[in-house]
């Protein structure tokens, strides 16, 4: 039984994330997306948020993935759970270069393994920050995120 681990911050998960967790799903017998905290960031939703609108938006995909909050380090959560692999999704050169230092760090840890999946062209330009950025001045963010994400979002900027 082959378990892929798909790590991020989810803030919120978009119709890229959604792409690469289904791509995941296919090489995997089963797929845990570990809904995480990158320090560095500030986050519009909270924890539970994150998760809630991950476990939506894939039940409405159809995309068969258990969702969990994960607390601490991914490179652990992934060998308690005896994870064959961390996957991620690469859009281009900038994620590259920001997802070698995580992934050799991760395998410096525990010794699991990164594979990394070119997600679907047509969704390059999808980001989590920039689909927020758009509704904070009244854009419409239909086409890059689900429909339960486009409506927590939408009911964010207006408070
Ligand atoms: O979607 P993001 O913000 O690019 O995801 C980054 C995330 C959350 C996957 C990364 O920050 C992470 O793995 N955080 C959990 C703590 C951890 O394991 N840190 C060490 C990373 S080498």
């Amino acid at each position: 039984m082959s378990i892929a681990v798909c790590p991020g911050s989810f803030d919120p998960i978009t119709y890229g994330h959604v792409d690469v967790i289904k791509r995941a799903a296919t090489m995997f017998d089963s797929v845990i997306v570990a809904v995480s905290t990158n320090s560095a960031k500030r986050y519009m939703f909270t924890d539970a948020e994150r998760v809630q609108l991950a476990r939506e938006a894939l039940a409405a995909a159809g995309v068969e993935a258990e969702v969990e909050l994960v607390g601490g380090l991914i490179a652990e959560f992934a060998a308690e759970r005896g994870a064959a692999a961390i996957v991620k999704g690469l859009r281009g050169t900038a994620d590259y270069d920001a997802e070698v230092a995580m992934a050799l760090l991760n395998r410096h840890l525990t010794g699991v393994e990164t594979v990394f999946v070119m997600g679907d062209p047509a969704l390059n330009h999808i980001a989590s920050s920039f689909t927020k950025e758009i509704a904070a001045y009244g854009g419409n963010i239909d086409d890059l995120v689900p429909a339960n994400v486009a409506c927590a979002i939408r009911g964010k900027v207006k408070k």
